[in-house]
């Protein structure tokens, strides 16, 4: 615990642990405490190099001075073959050996690559994340799914790879682009619509002024909803899928839009509305609670549907290309109230159905 203050709130160093079958690790969580002196004493433990991109290198340059960083291009098109080829040979010429630590410094494309080069550099080695954006803080950076991409599709090259520690410093999100906290919110909603009725309320009750002060507390709910998930089923075979709430319709919408129309965060805020609607079609929830999500996601400037509607059928047969398609049939997690999930089955042609049971006008 320190009394640092800033915004005139006091500061607590709050910590939770990930017990995942493969490693348990630390989240700590603070306000303002990673500078170069951290970053210093990190890498005086052990060789250590930073990945980060140049968004974040022109905002942090100052705290990596003295440090070895390599600097990707900011954006998902960095997750390839050939970014993760460049880095394994700066890490070759850099010596690193399987003793010395990579840390991503950065949003989910820096996690999810560097991750991805630390579990298959030698075999593995040191890996710390320091997220950077919200999402990053609340979804990526912990749970240790890393990946690259291929042109077959997002995340198609990859591992589980915990990281060692997960350090959150929510001063970070002082410099985040608006657009980039909304896309983080999406997934605080999730949390609070597959999980937390309580988190959920919050987010309804929360005006625009409270945010600085509430994010701390909601970004260490979400890690440790997260940390039960992963303790529980690590590598995704079971409970952890809910997490995908609202995802592979939200991914279809990124693909369908050539991953430049909508952010990961806005395609599961749609995906995560038509569900919502779709609950609210089989009198899962209220039209009070549809209401609710509906104001939620608009108070943080999420959309609900894509600009045009048409386009509708064409993006849900990208669904089925989604890497979870098991033959013609899939699973995708449905809310059975605010708070709690299921999971139900589909083929194509009965998810159509059953879209087409919404009422698109309610959607909008
Ligand atoms: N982002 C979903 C998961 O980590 O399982």
């Amino acid at each position: 615990v320190n009394d640092k203050t800033s915004n005139g709130h006091k500061n607590d160093a709050q910590t939770l642990y990930v017990a995942a079958p493969s490693k348990c690790y630390p989240i700590n969580i603070n306000y303002g405490w990673i500078d170069h002196a951290f970053l210093k004493a990190l890498a005086h433990e052990r060789h250590v190099v930073v990945i980060t991109d140049e968004n974040v290198y022109a905002l942090y340059a100052e705290i990596l001075k003295g440090l070895d960083v390599y600097v990707i291009k900011p954006g998902e098109a960095s997750k390839c073959l050939r970014v993760y080829g460049e880095i394994q040979a700066y890490l070759i010429e850099k010596n690193l050996t399987r003793t010395d630590t990579i840390v991503a410094l950065g949003g989910g494309v820096v996690g999810d690559l560097a991750g991805y080069v630390a579990a298959t550099y030698m075999r593995g080695i040191g890996f710390i994340q320091i997220p950077t954006s919200l999402l990053a803080m609340v979804d990526s950076s912990v749970g240790g799914k890393v990946a690259i991409n291929h042109g077959a599709g997002k995340n198609i090259i990859g591992t589980f790879y915990q990281p060692d520690a997960v350090y959150i410093d929510t001063a970070f999100l002082n410099t985040l682009p608006e657009k980039e906290r909304s896309c983080g919110m999406a997934e605080v909603i999730k949390y609070g619509l597959i999980s937390d009725s309580a988190l959920f309320e919050q987010l309804n009750h929360m005006v625009a002024l409270d945010w600085q002060q509430q994010i701390k507390a909601i970004i260490y709910r979400c890690c440790e909803i997260k940390a039960e998930i992963v303790s529980k089923d690590e590598e995704d075979k079971g409970i952890r899928q809910i997490l995908n709430f609202g995802h592979t319709i939200g991914h279809a919408v990124e693909s369908y839009y050539h991953y430049s129309g909508y952010a990961h965060g806005e395609g599961v805020a749609i995906g995560m509305y038509m569900k919502t609607c779709m609950a609210y079609a089989s009198k899962k929830i209220s039209k009070q609670e549809l209401e609710t999500v509906r104001q939620v996601l608009e108070k943080f400037n999420l959309p609900r549907q894509v600009r045009n509607t048409n386009d509708l059928p064409s993006i849900l047969k990208e669904v089925i290309h989604d890497k979870k398609a098991e033959g013609k049939c899939f699973k995708l997690i449905e809310l059975k109230r605010i708070g709690e999930t299921e999971m139900v089955s589909y083929t194509y042609e009965s998810l159509l159905q059953r879209l087409g049971e919404i009422n698109h006008k309610e959607m909008v």
